[in-house]
């Protein structure tokens, strides 16, 4: 039997806002939180987008749609996920952040609830460790952009049980997405393929071995990438570039993963890729 009927999602980013729908379209009732009253709006109105855009292409019919919106509900208060059976945090990439609100989260949730988390890099275990509920920790790491991406990496802490794994496994399914078991380890297995990738072509364009575009066209045309590194990273946001870089670099203490200078100077600069309207790319 299916436990899991009510999702909770907190963050309305980049990920938030995708994982909250596919988990609507997919029959959930979903509540969508974000500290950010803007953000919140900008991420209800991009999953209205994306539903758009999913009904003109014939992908979704509009009784289905407007279903998908029944099943959302947003808020800016943790507290209204307390009757949640799955909660997946997306907020930024930072354990102390995180470590805070998944303390917060295992004060507020009933007891039976998982915790999940869709970090990009960030040890499952360590934030299970900061609740009472170790075994119903788990990492759940969607891709980006959510609904049109199969893959879910989902991650066992040291102490993740197997029926919490069972439930989020499910769940993934459930959303249409094919699930991957892998081990906690930094960046698990997906970006610690992915980032040293993205930051290699970022010190090609540093040292000027070529533009963005031809770096780019080179991992397309060459390599057969749907998309290059760059316009990849610019996707991703280069905030959470940098900082996935640095989990690697400390969680491995090997200087491969220094993150380019150049990454850490568009940080700096506010530069993030596409949600702040630049990047290595334009977009505004
Ligand atoms: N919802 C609905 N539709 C969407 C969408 C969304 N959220 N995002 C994009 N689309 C649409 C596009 O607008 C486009 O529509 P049109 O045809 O009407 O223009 C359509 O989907 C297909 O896109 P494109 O034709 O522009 O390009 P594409 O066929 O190359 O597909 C893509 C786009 C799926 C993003 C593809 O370029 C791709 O696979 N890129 C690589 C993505 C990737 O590597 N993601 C992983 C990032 S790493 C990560 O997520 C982990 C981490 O922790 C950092
Ligand atoms: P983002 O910067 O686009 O969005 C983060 C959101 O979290 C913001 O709207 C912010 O207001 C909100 N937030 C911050 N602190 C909060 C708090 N305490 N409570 C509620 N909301 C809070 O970030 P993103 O790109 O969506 O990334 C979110 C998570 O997903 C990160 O852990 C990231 O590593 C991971 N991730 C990102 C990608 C990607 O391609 N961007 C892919 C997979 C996983």
């Amino acid at each position: 039997m299916d436990m899991i009927k009510n999702i909770g999602v907190i963050g309305a980013g980049t990920m938030g806002h995708g994982i909250a729908q596919v988990a609507a379209q997919s029959g959930y009732r979903v509540c969508l939180v974000d500290i950010n009253a803007e953000a919140l709006e900008r991420g209800l109105a991009a999953v209205g987008k994306s539903l758009d855009k999913l009904v003109g292409k014939g992908k979704l019919d509009a009784e289905a749609r407007q279903a998908t919106l029944g099943r959302l509900t947003s808020s800016s208060d943790l507290a209204d996920l307390a009757d949640c059976d799955l909660v997946v945090e997306a907020i930024v990439e930072k354990l102390e952040v995180k470590g805070a609100v998944f303390k917060q989260l295992d004060g507020l949730c009933k007891d039976s609830a998982i915790l999940a988390s869709n970090t990009s890099s960030i040890s499952i275990t360590k934030l299970a460790a900061v609740t009472q509920r170790p075994e119903k920790v788990i990492g759940m790491h969607f891709m980006n952009p959510v609904p049109l991406m199969k893959l879910v990496e989902v991650i066992r802490g040291l102490a993740t049980d197997q029926a919490t794994f069972d439930a989020v496994h499910g769940a993934a399914e459930r959303m249409g997405k094919t699930a991957v078991e892998v081990h906690d380890g930094p960046g698990f297995v997906s970006n610690r393929v992915l980032l040293p990738m993205i930051n290699e072509a970022v010190f090609c364009l540093h040292e000027g071995v070529g533009t963005a575009e031809a770096i780019d066209e080179v991992m397309k045309l060459g390599m057969n990438h749907p998309m290059g590194p760059l316009a990849l990273a610019d996707l991703i946001g280069l905030d959470i570039c940098l900082d996935i870089l640095r989990v690697l670099q400390e969680g491995f203490g090997d200087p491969k993963y220094r993150p380019c200078p150049l990454l850490v100077k568009m940080v700096d600069a506010g530069h993030l890729g596409r949600k702040s309207g630049r990047g290595f790319y334009d977009y505004r």
